[in-house]
């Protein structure tokens, strides 16, 4: 190999042509899922105060956002639900006429084209906020399990084209397996007991009344865990596995992306966006280059594809 002065790297730099040729890795509005939270009423658009772009949607305007969203190129979204009421067994998850199984329904008729995705969780359902059924103080495994299944069930009888279980329970994913074997599940399979979901907690109405989440979420010092929690979920029968946040646990995408050949995802959280939006307000960083840039880093890192608050904005921008 050659060195300065006859290698130059600075001579691919020259254009943006030039740029644009030997460019490692692309954004694609194929690579970007949206997030969408589905609330009761009518004509209600929620939005949350510094996260713009992120808002609670009655099912009218959840089918007026999808359409735009389709126009606009983005294929598909991930459906979260803000119930009527949360009970002490988390039972909107699943019922029949729940939250996001009408969401999934109105959307299935207006929107075909659009790709649905549900966030399979009991959170947003329990009025203690946990993500399972609290025993003593503790989410008790199993039980939990049985309750995802139905959960995520319901969901595809009302139309989700793929589940993706947040909740971090052992064994959820083979469980799921076996009452859906031909549903593609995303597994939010390294999953951080992370700070960065502050916002997505005020948005869903979710954190946990007592405690944390960190006896079923991953201790975010871990790499060799996630690994192992990756071939669980594979072994079980998940179609993709997703790592979650994504921009502080870049290596664990990679160490993910080199380890399994199976389709990889990221979420960029709640928290991501929020830093980025807070310092583009206060006239410290453009909120576009900041934002694409971290994304295209998410697909450098390893990531096949990701769901990200700025899918839409990402379909204006590219
Ligand atoms: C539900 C769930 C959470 C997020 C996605 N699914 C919150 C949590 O685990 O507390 C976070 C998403 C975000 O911050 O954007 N369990």
């Amino acid at each position: 190999m050659s060195s300065f002065p006859v290698t130059r790297l600075r001579r691919l730099r020259r254009t943006e042509t030039l740029r644009a040729l030997v460019r490692e890795s692309r954004l694609s509005l194929d690579d970007v899922v949206m997030p969408l939270f589905a609330c009761p009423g009518e004509g209600i658009v929620r939005p949350v105060p510094g996260l713009e772009g992120i808002a609670q949607r009655s099912i009218d305007e959840i089918v007026r956002e999808g359409s735009e969203l389709s126009a606009l190129g983005v294929r598909a979204v991930l459906l979260f639900g803000i119930p009527e009421d949360k009970d002490e067994e988390g039972s909107g998850a699943w019922v029949p006429d729940g939250i996001v199984q009408r969401a999934l329904r109105a959307l299935g008729s207006e929107v075909p084209e659009l790709t649905l995705i549900t966030d399979v969780c009991l959170c947003e359902y329990r009025s203690d906020g946990h993500c399972g059924v609290l025993e003593g103080g503790e989410v008790v495994n199993d039980a939990t399990v049985e309750l995802l299944v139905r959960t995520a069930a319901s969901h595809v009888d009302a139309g989700a084209d793929v589940v993706a279980p947040s909740d971090m329970m052992d064994g959820r994913v083979g469980a799921i397996r076996t009452a859906l074997p031909h549903t593609p599940i995303i597994a939010y399979a390294a999953k951080y007991a992370s700070a960065f979901y502050g916002p997505f907690r005020a948005v869903a109405e979710s954190a946990p009344s007592t405690g944390d989440r960190r006896g079923y979420q991953m201790d975010p010092a871990n790499v060799r865990e996630a690994l192992r929690e990756c071939e669980l979920d594979l072994g079980e029968g998940a179609d993709v596995l997703m790592v979650k946040p994504a921009l502080a646990y870049l290596d664990v995408i990679r160490a993910v992306r080199e380890r399994f050949d199976c389709p990889v995802a990221a979420y960029n959280v709640s928290g991501e966006y929020a830093m980025v939006k807070a310092a583009a307000a206060a006239g410290h960083l453009d909120e576009r280059a900041a934002a694409l840039e971290s994304l295209v880093a998410i697909k450098r890192a390893g990531a096949d594809f990701m769901f990200t608050y700025w899918a839409k904005d990402v379909a204006r921008w590219l």
